[in-house]
């Protein structure tokens, strides 16, 4: 068997590459923007202490998430193919196994990350409609579930497909290219805006002021579950996505661009959320409580529709306008880990994009019916594979990999890298710190999941 087809990917197979390094670069920032970082980001800083949790947030990025980056971009640029094909062909034949698990995982997190972007949609169309602005707590009750949210369930997924179908130089880098900047001005100037309103400063206290009165476990646990989630790390959307780069691209930097930029974005989203909420009084109240869902689908609407009129309705278009371009930008990735293992099998990439449109909008319609479930799903669900996924990732890299290709992994990961290398202290990283960082998250993420269940039933 050559390395050219080991999961069965037919000879010579010609593999779609990124056009340059700046769309490439994009569509990994893109993977990794989106409601994580708008949605959740600013709502755990608050709670977990502000600025004491932005450190540790940074510091876990730093120590495990560029790390981790870096991991998953090496292992894609090594092998050339989808994570089936990676991990079959690094690891030998029953890692693959481990390969189709990752594509099941990110087919499921697409069931559940697409009905939230269908939320952002509704909100997009139906913010001319005055049943919204007379009672945006109502609205959102009347749209979270319902043959509605199935609907633009359909939307959402039909979009992404219409992206993934063109291929990645001609349908993701495309699409990233537009997506990224648009994000960029809706959220700075949405940011700049909350600034200039009357009490943002408040926001901006409630937002930062380090209290490390909540300092626990459970803010390391938070802030290092927050890195991971929000880097796209665990997933293998970043190994998909470094497999159609080319073996002389400089990692280093790339895994220090996404990381930062992926902090940076998270940071300028809590400023624009803040002050919105001091400037209309709505800190503290239970819309505001209910986690990143409430804040940004409950509390902020509701400033929006005191706002009212021309602007209120402006602000609607742009707020969610933002969600969906940052949810968009990520759900091309999620959808592009199952498409590439079945085109690497030679399925013609249009059927593989359609079947697995199909099996996600199908996966999605208990949620888009129960948003009971959707959060369930969405939270400690996801989480514990998550964990579970990075943690196998990294003991693959950090203990596998030579002893199965004779290769010194440190050298693969510096590969193409000049002046700035990361790999030895990455890989040491790798090896000894972040397994053992990521199986303490698993027990606790195990923990809760045990209680979410108990609660369900
Ligand atoms: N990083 C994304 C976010 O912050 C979530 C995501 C993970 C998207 C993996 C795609 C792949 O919302």
């Amino acid at each position: 068997m050559t390395p050219g087809n080991a999961d069965g990917a037919p000879a010579g197979l010609e593999r779609d590459a990124w056009g340059s390094r700046w769309g490439y670069v994009l569509a990994m920032v893109g993977s990794a923007v989106g409601l994580g970082n708008i949605v959740r980001f600013p709502f755990v800083t608050s709670e977990q202490g502000g600025a004491v949790f932005v450190l540790l947030y940074v510091v876990a990025v730093v120590l495990f998430g560029i790390p981790m980056l870096l991991t998953e971009l090496t292992l894609g640029r090594r092998s050339q193919r989808s994570v089936v094909g990676t991990f079959e062909e690094l690891g030998g034949g029953h890692w693959g196994k481990f390969g189709v698990a990752l594509v099941f995982f990110n087919v499921f997190v697409m069931s559940w990350f697409s009905v939230i972007g269908a939320w952002s949609l509704i909100y997009v169309w139906e913010g001319l409609n005055p049943a919204y602005w007379d009672d945006p707590t109502g609205f959102f009750f009347s749209i979270n579930e319902g043959p509605v949210t199935l609907g633009f369930h359909a939307v959402f997924i039909t979009v992404t497909v219409g992206i993934v179908a063109f291929g990645v130089s001609k349908g993701i880098e495309p699409a990233v290219k537009v997506l990224l900047p648009l994000l960029g001005v809706l959220l700075v100037g949405l940011a700049v805006y909350a600034l200039t309103l009357e009490g943002a400063m408040e926001g901006v206290r409630y937002y930062l002021e380090p209290d490390f009165g909540v300092l626990s476990a459970g803010t390391f646990v938070a802030a290092a579950g927050q890195a991971f989630f929000s880097l796209s790390v665990g997933f293998g959307a970043l190994i998909t996505y470094a497999s159609y780069i080319d073996r002389e691209s400089n990692l280093s930097t790339d895994s220090v661009t996404v990381g930062f930029t992926d902090v940076g974005v998270a940071l300028v989203a809590g400023f624009l959320v803040f002050p919105l909420l001091a400037a209309f009084a709505l800190l503290g109240t239970p819309e505001a409580a209910q986690g990143g869902i409430g804040v940004a689908f409950l509390a902020l609407p509701n400033a929006f529709a005191t706002i009212g009129g021309g602007l209120g309705v402006f602000l609607v278009l742009v707020f969610f306008g933002l969600l969906f371009v940052a949810a968009l930008s990520s759900s091309i990735s999620l959808m592009e880990v199952g498409v590439s293992w079945v085109t690497d099998r030679g399925v013609p990439r249009w059927k593989g994009v359609v079947l697995l449109g199909l099996v996600m909008y199908g996966l999605g319609i208990p949620m888009a019916f129960s948003s009971g479930l959707l959060d369930f799903a969405a939270g400690a669900f996801t989480d514990t594979l998550l964990l579970g996924s990075a943690f196998v990732i990294a003991v693959f890299l950090g203990w596998l990999y030579r002893g199965k290709l004779g290769e010194d992994p440190v050298v693969e990961m510096d590969r193409g890298a000049s002046g700035f290398r990361l790999g030895l202290a990455a890989f040491w990283l790798i090896r000894f710190v972040i397994p053992v960082v990521l199986l303490g998250l698993f027990v606790v993420a195990v923990w809760t999941l045990v209680g979410d269940v108990g609660a369900l039933l």
